[in-house]
C-alpha cells in the first residue's frame, strides 16, 4: 500500500510457475496487464512462464491472448468491462519466455538460473526476481528448496522475492512444517504469502474508514457493540475443482484466510504507523486475543440440489470428482469471541458458502439499541436496530441504517439507509484485484501478505473444530438445498443468542 501517487516498479523479472494454470491466465497476467496500462510497470521487465508441459514462448502468449479475448465482456468476469489494447499486450508479449520443466528437479532450477542469466543480457532487470508460485501447495516446499539450491535466493546482486499462493498448509502443524521448511532458504522481508482478499479495494478501505475518521472509532467497542456478522456467500458450486475441494472443505478454503482477513481489519488496534510489520503485528494481536474456536460453536452444511436464479442446478455430491457419500463441507457458520479490552463479550458471527442465493461479501456491525427513556411508549419491536454495513463485493459500498420518525402526528419510527457506492464516487480502473499485491510486491511493501505468525496464529484458533470434524462424520449431508442462505443449523447457533443472521 503506498500513499500518494504510485511510481512504476523498478525493473524486474517475474518467474511463473504454473504458467499453464488457470490463475495464471485469469488473475496473474491479466493484473500485469492493468498495471501495464497504470504505467506502474517499468522500462524494462521479463516475464518467465515455468510449467510442466513443453510449449513455446509464442505459443504461451497466444494462449493467455485467446483466453483475455474470450473472456473479455462475459458478464460476471473479471473481464466484464475490459478491452485489451494491442500495443500493450505486444509490450508484455514480447517480454515474455517459457521453460518447461519439473518444478521438483534440481536440473530445472540450472536451466532456470542460465535462462535467467541469458535474459538479463538483454533485458537488464538489475537482477531483482520475483518467484511467482502459482501451483498447487504440495509444491511450495520443493520449489522453494530448489531455488534455494540454485543460488536463486541470493539476494547480494538484486532483490529476490516469493510469493506463495494459498492454502498455505492444511492445519497448524503443516503450516507451521511449511514456515520452518520456507525459513530455512527465505527471510521473512522475502517471503509474500497472499490472501487475495487483501487485494480488494473495500478490504483495503476499513483501515482508512476506521483510522482516518475521527467519527467511528469511539463507537467501536464492546460499550457501544452489540455484535458482528462477517457474511461471504457464494452463489458459484465448486466447479471443476471437485479434488481440490474434497480434501478442503469450507472451513479450510476460506476461515481462516479471508474471513479471518475480514475480522482482523475490523478488529485490530490502530497501528502506530502504516509500516508492513507495525500493521501485521496489530493484525496478528487479534489472531491470538481469540478463544480457539469450540466445536459447539461452529456448524457445517453441505449443498445438495437446488435453483439458483432460476436455473437447476446439482448437489456437491453429484459434482466431478466428488464422492458420491462424500462429508465434505461446503458451507460453515461459527461463532467467535475476541478477548480483549475492546472487544470482551462481543460475539462476532462468521459465516460462508458456496450456492447460497447470490454473491455477497459484507462485514455488519450491530449497535447496541438506544435507552427507551424517550420512547415509553413505543413497543421494542418497533425500534429497528442501528447497523454499519460494510459491503466487500458486489455493489462495493458502506450502509448506515438507523431509526428516524415517519412523517405524521404519531411518533413511529422506521429503519432508514444512508449510503455510499464506490461506483458513485470513483472512477475505478479495471482490476481483477491482483494489482495491488502483485505492485506491492516488487516495490517490497509487505503490508497486505501475511506474516508467519499470522497464518499460524488463525490456524490456531480454527484447529479444535477442524480435529472434531475430522473424528465425527456429518450424518445429515447433504442439509441445505442450493440456492438457500445454508442450513438451518446456522440458524440456530445464532438464535441460541437470541440473534438472526442478516438475509443474503
Ligand atoms: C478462493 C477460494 O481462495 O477464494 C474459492 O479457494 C473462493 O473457493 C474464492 O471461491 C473467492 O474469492 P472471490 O475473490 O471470488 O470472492
Amino acid at each position: 500500500m503506498t500513499a500518494g501517487k504510485a511510481r512504476p516498479a523498478p525493473p524486474f523479472a517475474m518467474v511463473i510457475f504454473g504458467a499453464n494454470g488457470d490463475l495464471t491466465r485469469r488473475l496473474v497476467v491479466p493484473a500485469l496487464c492493468n498495471l501495464e496500462r497504470a504505467g506502474l510497470l517499468p522500462e524494462k521487465f521479463a516475464i518467465v512462464g515455468l510449467d510442466h508441459n513443453p510449449r513455446s514462448a509464442e505459443d504461451w502468449a497466444a494462449g493467455l491472448h485467446d483466453f483475455m479475448q474470450r473472456m473479455i465482456g462475459s458478464k460476471g468476469s473479471e473481464f466484464e468491462d475490459r478491452t485489451l489494447d494491442d500495443a500493450l499486450w505486444r509490450r508484455i508479449a514480447g517480454s515474455m519466455s517459457y521453460l518447461q520443466g519439473d518444478f521438483t528437479k534440481a536440473e530445472t532450477f540450472a536451466r532456470l538460473s542460465d535462462h535467467l542469466k541469458a535474459r538479463a543480457t538483454g533485458t537488464p532487470f538489475d537482477g531483482n526476481v520475483l518467484f511467482y508460485l502459482a501451483v498447487s501447495d504440495r509444491f511450495f516446499g520443493d520449489i522453494v528448496d530448489r531455488l534455494g539450491e540454485a543460488g536463486l535466493l541470493d539476494d547480494s546482486g538484486g532483490w529476490r522475492r516469493v510469493i506463495i499462493e494459498k492454502p498455505f498448509g492444511h492445519d497448524l502443524a503443516s503450516a507451521k512444517a511449511l514456515n520452518a521448511r520456507i525459513a530455512k532458504r527465505l527471510r521473512e522481508d522475502q517471503t509474500f504469502r497472499i490472501d487475495h482478499f487483501l487485494g480488494k479495494e473495500t478490504v483495503q478501505n476499513i483501515m482508512a474508514l476506521r483510522f482516518a475518521n475521527g467519527l467511528f472509532e469511539p463507537l467501536w467497542n464492546r460499550d457501544r457493540i452489540d455484535h458482528v456478522q462477517i457474511t461471504v456467500a457464494e452463489s458459484i458450486g465448486i466447479g471443476t475443482r471437485g479434488k481440490f475441494y474434497e480434501s478442503t472443505g469450507a472451513l479450510r478454503d476460506m476461515v481462516p484466510n479471508h474471513l479471518f482477513q475480514l475480522l482482523a481489519m475490523t478488529a485490530m488496534e490502530p497501528p502506530v504507523s502504516f509500516d508492513a510489520n507495525a500493521i501485521r503485528a496489530k493484525k496478528v494481536d487479534v489472531f491470538r486475543a481469540m478463544h480457539p474456536a469450540k466445536p459447539a460453536d461452529a456448524v457445517r452444511g453441505q449443498y445438495g440440489a437446488g435453483v439458483i436464479g432460476g436455473e437447476k442446478v446439482k448437489g456437491y455430491r453429484q459434482e466431478p470428482l466428488v464422492a458420491a457419500d462424500s462429508g465434505t463441507e461446503t458451507f460453515v457458520a461459527m461463532r467467535l469471541f475476541i478477548d480483549n479490552w475492546r472487544w470482551a463479550g462481543v460475539p462476532f458471527y462468521l459465516r460462508t458458502g458456496k450456492r447460497m442465493p447470490k454473491r455477497w461479501t459484507e462485514i455488519a456491525i450491530r449497535f447496541r439499541n438506544a435507552p427507551y427513556a424517550l420512547f415509553r411508549e413505543t413497543p421494542v419491536d418497533a425500534m429497528h436496530a442501528d447497523w454499519m454495513i460494510l459491503q466487500i463485493q458486489p455493489d462495493e459500498g458502506i450502509r448506515l441504517r438507523f431509526n428516524a420518525k415517519r412523517p405524521g402526528q404519531t411518533v413511529a419510527l422506521d429503519s432508514v439507509a444512508m449510503d455510499f457506492r464506490y461506483a458513485d464516487w470513483f472512477k475505478q480502473a479495471p482490476s481483477v484485484g491482483y494489482e495491488t499485491l502483485i505492485y506491492d510486491c516488487l516495490i517490497g511493501d509487505a503490508t497486505l501478505f501475511q506474516r508467519a505468525d499470522q497464518v499460524e496464529a488463525a490456524w490456531a484458533v480454527v484447529e479444535p473444530v477442524l480435529d472434531a470434524w475430522a473424528a465425527d462424520r456429518p450424518k445429515d449431508f447433504p442439509n441445505y438445498a442450493a440456492g438457500t442462505p445454508g442450513p438451518e443449523c446456522a440458524d440456530a447457533l445464532i438464535a441460541r443468542d437470541g440473534r438472526a443472521w442478516r438475509p443474503v
